[in-house]
C-alpha cells in the first residue's frame, strides 16, 4: 500500500520535473531575431558551433546590393517559429500555410516541390533518390509565400518539410475512420517545417521577399553574390580522354580549329598526373614532357587548360611528409585527406598547385570526389587534426576547396571557372559548376532548375549517347546552361562524333558563342544583384504554384491552362537569364508541352508569336531546342567566333529585339578576365528599343570614360516581323 503510494508520488514528481524542465529549457520558445542586413534576420538558438557553413566558405555579404533591395518586414509570424535544444540536438519549427509550396533544400534531381518531403541533408554523390543526399544539400528553402530560411550548420540536418502533425496544432485536421471513410489520408495535413540539427545550437537566417525570387536574391547577395566567370568560361569546354598525351591534345585542338568548332577550355583528366587515386599533383612527364611549353601553345591559340584533381594525396606526392600531420586519421583511396581548415595543410597543397601548374598558365581545376560515396570517403568516425568532426568536414570539404583554390588563383588577379562535385550553403560566390556521374537527361534539367534555389551552378554535361538524336538533344540543353561541356574522359567523344547530327551540334556550339554577351550580362546580374542565371519557372512572374493536394479531379488544360501549372510541378523547362524560357527536348520526343507564363512569348529563332499565358504544344524537329523570349525581350549577340574575346578586344554586337513592348536591357562589360571589376572597372550599358510599326528605334547608353568598353559596331534586328 505504502509502496504504491510512493510510486504514485514519484510519478507525479517526474511529471512535474519534466514540465519544469520544458519550461526552463524554453520548449518551443520564440527566437530573438536581429536584422543583419535589410530584409535578413539572424536568430541564435542554444550555443551554435563556431565552425559552420558560413565560416567554412568565408562568405561576405554584399551589403550595398542588399541595401538596394530595400527594407522589408519580417516575413513570418515570429511567435509561430520555435526552437529548442534537447538531447544535444537543436529542434526548429517554422510555420506552413495551407497554400504554401516549398522549394530548395539543395540540388535535387527529380522534384521541384519539396513540401511533404522527409530529407537528411548530407553531402554525397547523387544516388538516384531525392532524399537529401546530394552534391549540394544546401539547408536553404524558399516558400511560394515569398521568404527563405537558411540553417547555418555544417551538420547532417534532418528535415520534415510539412509531414509532422503536433497534437497542439491550431490546424489539427479532423481524424477520420479509415475503415469507413474514403477521405482518410495516410499523410494528414501538416502545418510546419521541422528540422533537427545534431548540434547543441544553431544560427538561423530568414530572408524576406516579397516574392520568392527576392528571397533567393537576398540569400545569394548575403553570400557575396553569384560568381562572375571570366568570359572564356562561358565558351565551349572539351575534356580529354584520361590517357591523352600532349600530342593527342594538340591533335584534338587542331581538329576543333580545322572543323570550325569553338573551343575555349581543354580539360585534362587524371592521366596528367604521374599517379592518381591517390594523386601526386605533379605532371606525368612521359605524357606531358614540357608542360609549360604545352600550355603556352594552347594559350597562344586562345585556349585555357583546366586540370582534374581529387584532393587525396599519394605517398609519392612531393609534399606528402610535410602535409601528413595535418591530415585526417583515415584515408581516401589510400591517400591522405588534408584538413583544409588548417593553414598548415593548405600551404603545402596549394603551393604545389601554384608552383607546378598555375604559375605556368593552368586556368583552374576540376575538383572531383569531394562529395563522397560512403564506401570510399572517410567514415564519420574519422578524426581531423583541427578538431572539426568528420561530419562537419564532409559537409564543407567542397566549400573549402573551392574557397582556397579561388583565392590561390586570385593572387594573380585572375578569375577562374572550374568544376566541383560538392558544395553547400555559403558557396554562392565560388566560380565552380557542379557536375556528376549520373546521366539522366531529364533529371539533369530538374537539377538545373533546382540549382537556382540554392545558390549553386550545375552543368548537364554531355558524355556519350546511344544515338545521334540523344547526343544532339543533350548538347542543345547543355548550350543553355552555366557550362557548355563535353566530358569525354572515358568515351573520347567529340562534338562531331555523331555524323548524322554534326551540322546541328556545330550550329548550337556556335550559338553558345554568339550568345556570350547575353550570358555574360546575366552572370553579372547574378554577381551584382543575386538573380540566378538559370532558375525555375516558379520564380517567374505570371507563373503560379500551388500544393498538389489543392485541386482534385481532372482538369481541362485547354480551358484552364494554369490548372496544370498550378498543381503539377514543372520540372522540364526553365528560365535562362532575364528573357529566355528554355524547354529541352529529350531523346524519343517529337513534341512537348510548354507552359508559357502570363504575357506574350515569342519564338527565339524566328521571332514569331508563340502564345500568351497558355500551354502550347511544340514540334520543333531536330534542328531546335524550344526557346521562347518574353515580350520586349532583348538578346545581345556577337559574331560566332571560335574563342571568347580577350581582355579589351572590341566585339560587334547585334541587338535582337522581340515582341511589341518597349524593351530595356542592361548589357554588362568589363575586361572579362581580372578582378578589376571589384574596383569599379566595368560598364553597364543601357540598351533601349522601341517598336514603330515594322521598324525599330534603338539606343545604347555611352560607356563611362576610363572604364572598359569592348563594344564595337552595334546593329539592331527586329525579330518579330
Ligand atoms: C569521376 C568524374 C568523371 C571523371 C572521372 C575520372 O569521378 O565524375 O567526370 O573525371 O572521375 O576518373
Amino acid at each position: 500500500m505504502k509502496q504504491a503510494l510512493m510510486r504514485k508520488l514519484q510519478l507525479h514528481i517526474s511529471i512535474i520535473v519534466f514540465l519544469l524542465a520544458q519550461a526552463l529549457s524554453g520548449w518551443a520558445q520564440p527566437i530573438n531575431w536581429t536584422e543583419v542586413a535589410p530584409g535578413i534576420w539572424k536568430g541564435v538558438v542554444g550555443t551554435p558551433e563556431t565552425f559552420n557553413l558560413l565560416t567554412a566558405s568565408g562568405a561576405k555579404p554584399n551589403v550595398e546590393a542588399l541595401k538596394k533591395l530595400g527594407e522589408a518586414a519580417f516575413p513570418l509570424p515570429q511567435n509561430d517559429i520555435a526552437a529548442q535544444v534537447t538531447d544535444g540536438k537543436t529542434y526548429v519549427r517554422f510555420p506552413l500555410e495551407k497554400n504554401e509550396q516549398l522549394f530548395g533544400f539543395g540540388l535535387n534531381f527529380q522534384t521541384v516541390y519539396q513540401r511533404g518531403k522527409v530529407l537528411e541533408l548530407h553531402v554525397d554523390h547523387y544516388g538516384g533518390k531525392d532524399n537529401g543526399r546530394t552534391h549540394a544539400p544546401v539547408p536553404f528553402y524558399v516558400s511560394s509565400n515569398g521568404y527563405g530560411v537558411f540553417i547555418n550548420a555544417a551538420r547532417y540536418i534532418k528535415v520534415w518539410a510539412g509531414t509532422g502533425v503536433r497534437k497542439d496544432s491550431p490546424n489539427f485536421p479532423e481524424p477520420k475512420d479509415r475503415t469507413t471513410d474514403k477521405s482518410w489520408k495516410s499523410r494528414p495535413y501538416s502545418d510546419a517545417v521541422e528540422m533537427l540539427i545534431p548540434a547543441a545550437g544553431t544560427e538561423i537566417y530568414v530572408f524576406a521577399g516579397p516574392k520568392p525570387l527576392d528571397a533567393v536574391r537576398r540569400y545569394n547577395l548575403f553570400n557575396g553574390g553569384g560568381c562572375l566567370p571570366p568570359r572564356w568560361g562561358l565558351g565551349f569546354v572539351q575534356r580529354m580522354m584520361t590517357r591523352y598525351t600532349a600530342a593527342d591534345v594538340e591533335n584534338e585542338v587542331n581538329a576543333f580549329a580545322e572543323k570550325g568548332y569553338p573551343l575555349d577550355v581543354v580539360g585534362l583528366e587524371p592521366g596528367w598526373q604521374s599517379k592518381a587515386y591517390p594523386g601526386t599533383f605533379q605532371w606525368d612527364t612521359t605524357r606531358f614532357p614540357q608542360p609549360a611549353a604545352f600550355i603556352g601553345n594552347l594559350l597562344k591559340k586562345g585556349i585555357r587548360l583546366n586540370l582534374w584533381i581529387n584532393p587525396y594525396i599519394s605517398p609519392d606526392a612531393p609534399f606528402y611528409k610535410e602535409i601528413r600531420p595535418f591530415t585526417a586519421s583515415h584515408t581516401v583511396w589510400l591517400g591522405l585527406v588534408p584538413d583544409f581548415t588548417m593553414p598548415q595543410a593548405r600551404k603545402p597543397f596549394f603551393s604545389q598547385l601554384q608552383k607546378d601548374q598555375v604559375n605556368i598558365g593552368v586556368s583552374g581545376y576540376k575538383i572531383d570526389e569531394v562529395d563522397g560515396y560512403d564506401y570510399y570517403l572517410w567514415p564519420d568516425v574519422a578524426m581531423f587534426p583541427s578538431g572539426n568532426s568528420a561530419e562537419q568536414m564532409r559537409q564543407t570539404y567542397g566549400l573549402l576547396l573551392q574557397r582556397y583554390s579561388t583565392e590561390m588563383i586570385r593572387q594573380r588577379n585572375q578569375r577562374t571557372y572550374g568544376l566541383v562535385r560538392a558544395s553547400n550553403g555559403g558557396g554562392t560566390s565560388f566560380p565552380y559548376v557542379i557536375y556528376n556521374d549520373y546521366y539522366n537527361h531529364e533529371d539533369f534539367i530538374t537539377a538545373l532548375i533546382n540549382s537556382g534555389f540554392c545558390g549553386v551552378l550545375w552543368t548537364p554535361e554531355v558524355r556519350a549517347s546511344k544515338t545521334g538524336e540523344e547526343w544532339l538533344r543533350r548538347i542543345q540543353s547543355n548550350v543553355f546552361s552555366p557550362m557548355a561541356m563535353i566530358n569525354a574522359w572515358s568515351s573520347g567523344t567529340k562534338p562531331w562524333t555523331y555524323p548524322e547530327v554534326e551540322k546541328q551540334v556545330k550550329a548550337f556550339a556556335l550559338l553558345r558563342m554568339r550568345m556570350m554577351p547575353y550570358w555574360y550580362s546575366e552572370f553579372a546580374k547574378y554577381h551584382f544583384e543575386g538573380t540566378p542565371p538559370f532558375r525555375a519557372m516558379n520564380l517567374e512572374d505570371g507563373f503560379m504554384q500551388r500544393p498538389q493536394s489543392e485541386t482534385s479531379g481532372k482538369v481541362n488544360l485547354e480551358e484552364n491552362p494554369y490548372a496544370e501549372a498550378a498543381t503539377k510541378e514543372i520540372k522540364d523547362q526553365y528560365m535562362a537569364g532575364e528573357y529566355l524560357l528554355v524547354a529541352p527536348m529529350f531523346a524519343g520526343q517529337t513534341s512537348r508541352k510548354v507552359v508559357l507564363p502570363k504575357g506574350k512569348w515569342y519564338d527565339f529563332y524566328t521571332g514569331a508569336f508563340a502564345g500568351d499565358g497558355e500551354v502550347i504544344t511544340v514540334t520543333p524537329g531536330l534542328d531546335r531546342i524550344p526557346v521562347f523570349v518574353k515580350d520586349g525581350g532583348i538578346i545581345p549577340m556577337m559574331p560566332p567566333v571560335l574563342h571568347a574575346p580577350k581582355a579589351g578586344q572590341k566585339v560587334d554586337i547585334e541587338i535582337r529585339y522581340y515582341g511589341e513592348k518597349p524593351g530595356v536591357y542592361r548589357l554588362y562589360d568589363d575586361d572579362g578576365e581580372t578582378f578589376d571589376y571589384e574596383k569599379g572597372q566595368y560598364n553597364w550599358r543601357e540598351v533601349k528599343v522601341r517598336r514603330i510599326g515594322n521598324a525599330i528605334q534603338g539606343s545604347i547608353s555611352p560607356a563611362v570614360g576610363g572604364k572598359p568598353n569592348t563594344i564595337g559596331k552595334v546593329t539592331w534586328t527586329l525579330m518579330t516581323k
